[in-house]
């Protein structure tokens, strides 16, 4: 697997790689890669088909008092693992690449970008749309793939390629959990042992309210009850809420619903989502 860090080199590696036919798959990390991140490898990894990972901590997506300072970067280890994974290309870009002094350009998706974690970290998903923007225009990938861990995110992306005639097919993986529930991310390593072992009380909460939801009860008697339990065990919350699963507005039974909470406990912000399929 090649590592590659600029522009140039990105140009004439991809040539080589989408020789004749090759489709190109573009999986878009900020590093600090775990088992959620390989499982987009893999399922990108088809025939005829060469897998790009790119590895970018975006400044544009932190908030002013978020954890860009201290997101956690691994170098060494992520290209590792990216190799064995079967990973054909790392583009690495420098921050002086993807936004060179004078850039001026914002990219904003309204609508789905606006509640959930729009409301709770403002100017978020302009950073994220801004960069995966900038990030298939350089790589100009056929398909790309993201975690429905990120399940706003994924829909502000689909939103953004759709209104903007992008042309890419954009495939949403489904949560990768560590043995107790808990979703993977680059951010448990936060936790210590007790924030670890309290932190499962997220997947079970929304489980436990995903479930009385499914069978008819007042939707919301089960969000409150999540709200008690994550309360219970020492989270402050953000949201947890029930939405639309593709216009992530009001949930309608008839229609596919999600189940989305963010909460944080000690300093780390957690985010999870599960899906309430019509009866
Ligand atoms: P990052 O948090 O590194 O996540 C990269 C991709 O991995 C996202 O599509 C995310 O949804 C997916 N992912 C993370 N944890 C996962 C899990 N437990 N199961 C399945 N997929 C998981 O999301 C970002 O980076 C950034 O916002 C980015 C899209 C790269 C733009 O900067």
């Amino acid at each position: 697997m090649q590592t590659i860090r600029t522009l140039d080199l990105l140009r004439s590696g991809l040539a080589e790689l989408r020789g004749d036919r090759s489709r190109i798959a573009l999986v878009p990390t900020m590093g600090a890669l775990h088992a959620g991140h390989i499982a987009l490898i893999e399922a990108a990894k088809r025939p005829g088909t060469r897998v790009v990972a790119s590895i970018f901590v975006n400044p544009k997506q932190f908030g002013a008092n978020e954890d860009l300072s201290r997101y956690p970067r691994k170098e060494l280890a992520d290209t590792r693992m990216l190799n064995d994974a079967g990973c054909d290309m790392l583009w690495m870009p420098p921050v002086d690449i993807m936004y060179p002094a004078g850039f001026a350009t914002n990219i904003s998706v309204t609508g789905v970008s606006d509640g959930l974690d729009g409301a709770a970290r403002p100017g978020h998903f302009d950073g994220v749309a801004t960069v995966v923007t900038k990030l298939f225009n350089q790589v100009r990938p056929d398909t790309a793939y993201f975690g429905e861990k990120d399940f706003q995110q994924l829909a502000v992306i689909r939103r953004m390629v759709a209104d903007l005639d992008m042309g890419i097919d954009i495939v949403g993986v489904p949560t990768q959990r560590e043995d107790d529930g808990l979703a993977l991310s680059s951010r448990n390593i936060y936790l210590d042992e007790s924030e670890r072992g309290r932190a499962v009380a997220l997947p079970r909460a929304l489980g436990v309210a995903a479930k009385s939801i499914a069978k008819g009860d007042p939707v919301d008697d089960a969000l409150n009850a999540a709200r008690e339990t994550l309360i219970a065990a020492g989270f402050t919350i953000d949201y947890v809420e029930l939405v639309d699963a593709e216009s992530l507005g009001v949930p309608d039974a008839t229609r596919d619903r999600r189940l989305l909470a963010a909460a944080r406990i000690g300093t780390t912000r957690l985010i999870d989502n599960l899906a309430i399929l019509p009866a």
